[in-house]
């Protein structure tokens, strides 16, 4: 660790000497964790870090012309899975399958996010959003890593491992790690599960200072989600990636109940296209909904992200009445590691940051904590899908939001993307896949009960029937279970059980 001489003069080269105001009245327990704070800090790269963010909220740089130069994706660059054929669909997901099961494909969670709109003290990965059998998103996911696996090693006779990359923060380490030994990593083997930690910044005023949060704390946030490519290289991921075989990468982000994890669909699209990075979409229907778009700005491919796009933009329709920027990202990335790995040696230095202005609580002048009422502070992110720009090969995959879409953003005081609007949406699928597989729900007098099939997002499902997704993966192998039987809700379909549950 630094002295503090050696802290104090490269504090005042940076133009940041305000950090150790309180220096002098604190004890030496405060002493020694802001002097380790600031160590840790690159204070060269402060400096600069400073002037930029300044310099980039004063600017807002190029968002115009972002506007003005943005067209929607050309339509042949498109893969559906509405509008492709049944055997390109099959085709797609063997490829998936036989790269799973020859350990080629691996998932990387983004969990680094302060989950600040949901308002939980914990990593948004823990919550429970009250299904029947109590399972959190993480839970969830470990357990259609483990269908995954399964399925690709009944269809092509080998066992493959998808491993498990989790990028947290140091918000997020401390709790996740204990989670997952808590919960014995979910029965799936540990030295698969990769937990890794990306960098903080500091928080900075309009006029390039960093924030002190405490007399003895530096205002600190995570790098944004494309802070994976430093990550990646701090923590020689991608070496651990090759030294496992793995050359394909489904990215994706913590709170998307309904998350496909490896999606071999997905997965062999991509590759069959030949493509060096992909996104997920779904088809955008609200102006105002906080969903990045997909689209091309002066020929180049790219992500532009809802604090980003004009409003105009945002609202413009096509003749058809459509969103002209409908091609919503959901957060879901392919990557072949070939390219991940020129991006971590070339490319990384030439993201450019995005500028989110926060109310950053501060210690005034007299040590005082305010809390304050309007933005005060510039946290500088990268974003995860800013790398699209770079790839010669970039297609985007449009899946259907009902079967693949439902993101756990805020607390139940908010109309959309809630706890309730994630369990619901999980349990209409569920219902849906029930139904399909030829069950029959009856109520407590022993009535047929009638099927709903159109189900908005504000509607529960007639019926409460949880399947356990080491059963099913997306609706397959149900009929065996519940072909030409009669249920009465609410129930859980666990692998060996049907648990039927009291109502509650
Ligand atoms: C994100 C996407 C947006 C997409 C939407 C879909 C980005 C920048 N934005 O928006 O385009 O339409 O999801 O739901 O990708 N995270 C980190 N480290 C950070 C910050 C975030 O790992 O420093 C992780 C979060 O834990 C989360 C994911 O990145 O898993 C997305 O972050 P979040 O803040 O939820 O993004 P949104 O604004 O909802």
């Amino acid at each position: 660790m630094a002295t503090m001489e050696q802290v104090r003069r490269q504090l005042e080269e940076a133009g940041q000497a305000h950090l150790l105001r309180f220096w002098p009245e604190l004890d030496p327990e405060g002493r020694a964790v802001l002097l380790g704070e600031l160590s840790a800090l690159d204070l060269r790269e402060l400096r600069q870090h400073c002037l930029s963010a300044a310099a980039a909220a004063s600017r807002r740089k190029g968002l115009d012309e972002i506007q003005r130069d943005m067209k929607p994706m050309p339509p042949e660059l498109v893969g559906s899975v509405c509008h492709s054929d049944p055997e390109a669909l099959a085709s797609w997901e063997q490829e998936g399958f036989h790269l799973i099961s020859q350990n080629k494909v691996a998932v990387l969670l983004l969990a680094g996010g302060q989950g600040t709109r949901l308002g939980v003290p914990y990593p948004k990965g823990m919550y429970n959003v009250g299904l029947p059998s109590g399972k959190t998103l993480y839970e969830i996911q470990a357990e259609r890593i483990r269908k995954v696996e399964e399925l690709a090693s009944e269809k092509c006779g080998s066992k493959g491992t998808v491993p498990w990359y989790i990028m947290t923060s140091e918000f997020t380490l401390g709790p996740t790690k204990t989670f997952f030994v808590e919960h014995d990593f979910f029965h799936l083997d540990k030295s698969n599960v990769i937990l890794f930690e990306q960098r903080m910044l500091p928080a900075v005023t309009f006029d390039g200072k960093a924030i002190l949060e405490q007399k003895d704390k530096v205002a600190m946030a995570p790098d944004g989600n494309g802070g994976l490519y430093r990550a990646l290289e701090d923590n020689q991921i991608l070496e651990d990636m090759e030294s496992r075989g793995v050359q394909y990468i489904h990215v994706y982000c913590v709170d998307n109940i309904l998350v496909k994890m490896a999606d071999p669909v997905f997965i062999g699209f991509c590759v069959s296209k030949g493509a060096e990075c992909g996104a997920k979409v779904v088809e955008k229907f609200d102006p105002a909904e906080p969903v990045g778009v997909a689209c091309q700005v002066d020929g180049v491919y790219q992500v532009i992200e809802y604090s980003e796009i004009s409003p105009e933009n945002a609202q413009m329709r096509n003749p058809d009445g459509r969103l002209t920027y409908n091609a919503a990202s959901i957060c879901m990335h392919f990557f072949t590691v070939e390219f991940l790995k020129t991006v971590v040696r070339e490319m990384e230095p030439h993201l450019q940051p995005h500028v989110a202005l926060k109310k950053v609580p501060f210690v005034d002048e007299e040590g005082n904590l305010v809390k304050p009422i309007k933005a005060n502070g510039i946290k500088m992110e990268k974003f995860v899908f800013d790398v699209f720009q770079f790839s010669k090969n970039f297609v985007i995959f449009e899946v259907l939001r009902e079967d693949e879409f439902s993101p756990l953003k805020n607390s139940d005081t908010a109309d959309k993307d809630t706890p309730t609007t994630a369990r619901r949406a999980l349990l209409s699928q569920h219902y849906r896949w029930a139904l399909k597989a030829g069950a029959r729900f009856l109520d407590t007098g022993g009535y047929q009960i009638p099927e709903k099939l159109s189900l908005s997002e504000r509607d529960d499902p007639p019926v409460v029937c949880e399947i356990s997704p080491l059963v099913s993966y997306f609706g397959e192998g149900l009929e065996v279970h519940m072909k030409d039987k009669d249920f009465t809700s609410p129930i859980l379909i666990n692998k060996n059980q049907v648990k039927a549950l009291t109502n509650p």
